[in-house]
């Protein structure tokens, strides 16, 4: 850690952060919990002083997850946290654009990130100069658009969705418009596999996860090879193949109520691999397999620069006014649509026929 002496692992230290480490005990190991105990309890400490709350996504490290995040969650979840919250500083451990949504939400409070660097590849894959340029060649259509973007692409965007909700929003814009075609940005793959559960035709845009595109259909077919009880669960921004592959395609908080809910005896998440590493704290029952990939952005985020941004007060994150005021009414309409009551699932049998989505 730069610039903090690290604290002892005191006994009142391991008293403050008992309870965290019976829950975590199965995925971290003792000598790792001399070095991460210290910081929770310093985090949690500095939180209550200073009326902060962490926001930790499900692809945030055990001790984080577990150890120091107020609400944890999907990209949906988090979002609504956001909005309900009346702490006076609110720290992302997520990625660039999660904060953003949280200061677009909450204006008026603090926003910090711990690493300005944590940003995203689809977020990174369009611009709000693209979406008008979009717009202009297929004008009348609404613009749905990933949360997974910047704050200037939100801004151009009539409602924003998740992975939780998006064939939702993407019928409700329909309907709205009057129209059976939208603009989908920029997840081309969440755009494909969508396309596969509605009537409403889809014009997409080329962004990729750079984690999940990296999934193969042979991927799932090794796994039921060597394993065949395994139920397989993969995220939709994964490509249509893979889905066509898995028992369960959802959100990240979908698969984590699959998890916990159906509790099966081996299953695999084809998705970042801290996600099986958190769910498994909880699903005590079940054996977790790989494959799973890393996300070099969401790993950005550590115990010590949490606590260095709650202590240095770093690093803020801003949205011009006028650009948090258009984004807000795209990140509002999603939040005002009823939360979706049963997780996502893909209906396998259609996902199997081809749909095609218009590619820009
Ligand atoms: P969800 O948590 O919304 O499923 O999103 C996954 C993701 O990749 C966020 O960056
Ligand atoms: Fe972006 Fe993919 Fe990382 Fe999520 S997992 S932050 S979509 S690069």
């Amino acid at each position: 850690m730069t610039g903090f002496p690290q604290a002892d692992f005191t006994p009142e230290v391991e008293r403050e952060t008992a309870a965290i480490w019976e829950k975590v005990s199965r995925r971290v190991t003792p000598i790792e919990w001399r070095l991460h105990a210290p910081m929770i309890a310093q985090i949690n400490r500095i939180k209550r002083e200073r009326n902060a709350v962490i926001l930790a996504h499900n692809y945030m490290t055990p001790e984080i997850f577990h150890g120091v995040g107020d609400y944890v969650g999907d990209s949906l979840g988090l979002a609504r946290e956001a909005a309900r919250s009346d702490a006076a500083v609110i720290v992302q451990a997520g990625v660039h654009f999660m904060a953003e949504t949280s200061k677009i939400l909450c204006p008026d409070k603090r926003v910090l990130i711990p690493d300005l660097r944590a940003g995203c590849s689809l977020a990174s894959s369009i611009t709000a100069a693209d979406v008008r340029l979009m717009r202009e060649r297929h004008p009348g259509l609404p613009v749905v658009t990933y949360v997974n973007t910047s704050a200037e692409v939100k801004a151009e965007t009539d409602i924003c969705c998740t992975s939780a909700n998006a064939v939702q929003v993407v019928e409700q814009a329909a309907r709205e418009w009057g129209v059976d075609r939208v603009i989908m940005i920029p997840d081309e793959f969440l755009a494909r596999n969508v396309a596969r559960q509605t009537d409403i035709g889809i014009i997409a845009w080329r962004g990729r996860c750079e984690v999940h595109e990296q999934f193969t259909a042979e991927d799932i077919r090794e796994i039921r090879e060597a394993h065949p009880g395994a139920e397989v669960l993969a995220h939709p921004e994964c490509p249509p193949e893979v889905l066509a592959e898995a028992d369960f395609a959802g959100s990240t908080a979908a698969m984590n109520d699959y998890v916990l809910t159906r509790k099966p005896r081996q299953v695999v998440l084809i998705t970042e691999c801290s996600m099986a590493d958190n769910v498994a704290v909880d699903a005590v029952d079940t054996e977790f397999l790989r494959p799973c990939n890393l996300c070099p952005h969401m790993k950005r985020i550590t115990l010590e620069n949490i606590l260095e941004a709650l202590v240095e007060d770093r690093y803020e994150v801003t949205v011009d006014p006028k650009v948090s005021l258009r984004a807000r009414t795209a990140v509002q309409r999603m939040i005002d649509l009823p939360p979706p009551a049963v997780p996502a699932r893909y209906d396998l049998v259609r996902a199997l026929h081809h749909v095609d989505v218009e590619l820009i």
